[in-house]
């Protein structure tokens, strides 16, 4: 078990964010998005010149309250997380990936646990998280970490409209 810290990300960790959450986002995707599809949405997400941009505008407001990245004392990105609060109230879990040969050893957790302070901070009593249904990779994370599903909606991609899949939505308390 690799010792880490859990902190806000720093500029030039934008491409090791990257390759970790495209891991993720891919193999948590697989079988459910086509993966052209999954293709598209990494370029889109996951490209350093925008992470690198979401890292700078952390301090900017509650709504993206910034990348968090659990890191190893070799200065290694394990894992990348990040949400925001609206309406003063609701919080918004938007990214958690993990290294995958890292999965079950509570770093996922801890970076939950970064962003939940983060959105209490700033005045959040729930959470909300959205999840493509069939990702075993993640519901049954957020369902031993208390959250409790809502609703199902179609999985609408911004670019084109297509629905491929279905998100749950899933909240909890905070
Ligand atoms: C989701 C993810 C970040 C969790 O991180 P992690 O470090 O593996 O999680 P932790 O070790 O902190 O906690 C795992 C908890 O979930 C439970 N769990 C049950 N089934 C699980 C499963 N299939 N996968 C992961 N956790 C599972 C564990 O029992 C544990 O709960 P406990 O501490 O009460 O025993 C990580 O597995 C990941 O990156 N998954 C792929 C990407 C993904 O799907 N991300 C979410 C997209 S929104």
């Amino acid at each position: 078990m690799p010792a880490y810290e859990v902190r806000l990300a720093r500029p030039g960790e934008e491409s090791a964010i990257c390759a970790v959450c495209r891991a993720g986002f891919t193999a948590s995707s697989r079988g459910l998005l086509s993966p052209a599809r999954i293709e598209r949405q990494a370029d889109e997400y996951y490209n350093p010149a925008r992470v690198r941009g979401e890292i700078l505008t952390a301090a900017d407001s509650s709504s993206w309250q910034g990348y968090v990245v659990a890191v190893s004392e070799a200065g290694e990105v394990l894992g990348a997380a990040g949400g925001g609060v609206l309406d003063h109230a609701v919080g918004h879990v938007y990214v958690l990936y993990l290294d995958l040969g890292l999965r079950g050893r509570g770093i996922g957790t801890a970076l939950l646990d970064f962003v939940t302070d983060q959105q209490r901070s700033a005045g959040a009593t729930e959470q909300w998280v959205s999840v493509t249904e069939g990702n075993d990779l993640g519901i049954p994370f957020y369902l031993a970490r208390g959250f409790i599903q809502r609703e199902r909606v179609p999985f609408t991609f911004a670019d084109d409209g297509t629905v491929e899949a279905h998100s749950l939505r899933m909240s909890r308390a905070i």
